[in-house]
C-alpha cells in the first residue's frame, strides 16, 4: 500500500512570525491526534509543509521532534555560485529540509521554467538526497482544446528523462495540479484528477515499469479543502493532495490531514 503524502504549499504567504505562529499551533494539534500519529509511525501517511525561504529555519526548528515534513518551494539545479537570489539544494539540507517542490506551475508560466530547466533541479534534488514534489498540470485552454493528456506526458516524461526508475520511485512525488484549479475555487471533478492520475501510473508503467508506477506517490492539487479531500483521497490513483490556501491555517490544514487517516 503506498503512502498517503498531505502537503501544504504555502507559496508567498507565513513569514517568519506567522510561521512561527502557525507551528505552534499545529504542531501540538498535530501530535496531540493520536489517529494521524499512529498512521504515520506506521508508515501510512506523511504530512510536509512547504514554506517560503526565509521562514525555512523557523519551521525547522518549531517542529521540534514531531514528524512533520518541512520543504521548500523550489532550488537551484547548482550547489553554489553567482546565481543571485538563488538558493540551492544543498544549502536547504543544510538547513534542515528534506523536500522540495519542482515545477509548480506558478515558476512554470510566472517564472518562465522550462522543462529543461525542471529536469536539470530534478536530478540536483536527487544527488542531495532531497525528495521532490514534481508538478505536471494543464492550463484551461489545453484541457478545451483536448490537449491535457499530450501536455502532461510532455511535462513527465521531459522532467523525469533518462532517470533511473528507483530514483523515480523513492525520491520523486508528482503532483498534477491543473492550472484552471489553482486559487479558483474550481476542483477538477475527482473523477477527472483520477482519470490523469491514472494516465501518469500508466506512463510511469511504460517507462520504467509495473514495480516503480505501483510505488510513486501521486497527488492532486487545485482547491482542495477539508470538505473534498476525502472524495479525492477515495481514488484508487491518488494518494495524496498539495494544498494551497487552505494549508494557511492550522485548523483547515489539520482537517485535510485528519480526513486522510485511514
Ligand atoms: P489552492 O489549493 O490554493 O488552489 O492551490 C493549489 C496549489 O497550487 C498547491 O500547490
Amino acid at each position: 500500500m503506498r503512502r498517503r503524502f498531505i502537503a501544504g504549499n504555502w507559496k508567498m504567504f507565513n513569514g517568519p512570525a506567522a510561521t512561527s505562529e502557525f507551528m505552534s499551533s499545529f504542531v501540538s494539534k498535530l501530535t496531540a491526534s493520536e489517529d494521524i500519529i499512529s498512521n504515520i509511525d506506521e508508515g501510512k501517511m506523511e504530512v510536509a509543509v512547504f514554506a517560503p525561504f526565509i521562514s525555512l529555519d523557523t519551521a525547522v526548528k518549531c517542529k521540534n521532534d514531531s514528524p512533520l515534513i518541512i520543504g521548500a518551494q523550489n532550488m537551484h539545479w547548482e550547489k553554489s555560485g553567482a546565481f543571485t537570489g538563488e538558493v540551492s539544494g544543498e544549502m536547504l539540507k543544510e538547513l534542515g529540509c528534506t523536500h522540495v517542490i519542482i515545477g509548480h506551475s506558478e515558476r512554470r508560466h510566472i517564472f518562465h521554467e522550462t522543462s529543461e530547466d525542471l529536469h536539470k533541479k530534478l536530478q540536483s534534488a536527487i544527488q542531495e538526497s532531497l525528495i521532490s514534489v514534481f508538478c505536471v498540470g494543464e492550463l484551461l485552454q489545453d484541457r478545451e482544446s483536448g490537449s491535457t493528456f499530450d501536455v502532461i506526458r510532455e511535462q513527465l516524461m521531459a522532467g523525469l528523462k533518462a532517470m533511473d526508475g528507483k530514483d523515480v520511485a523513492e525520491k520523486i512525488i508528482v503532483a498534477y495540479e491543473p492550472v484552471w484549479a489553482i486559487g479558483t475555487g474550481k476542483t477538477a471533478s475527482s473523477e477527472d484528477a483520477q482519470e490523469v492520475c491514472a494516465f501518469i501510473r500508466k506512463l510511469l508503467a511504460d517507462t520504467f515499469g509495473e514495480g516503480v508506477s505501483e510505488k510513486t506517490i501521486l497527488l492532486y492539487g487545485g482547491s482542495v479543502k477539508p470538505e473534498n479531500t476525502a472524495s479525492i483521497l477515495a481514488m484508487k490513483d491518488i494518494d495524496g493532495v498539495l494544498v494551497g490556501g487552505a494549508s494557511l491555517k492550522p485548523d483547515s490544514f489539520l482537517a485535510i490531514t485528519k480526513a486522510a487517516v485511514r
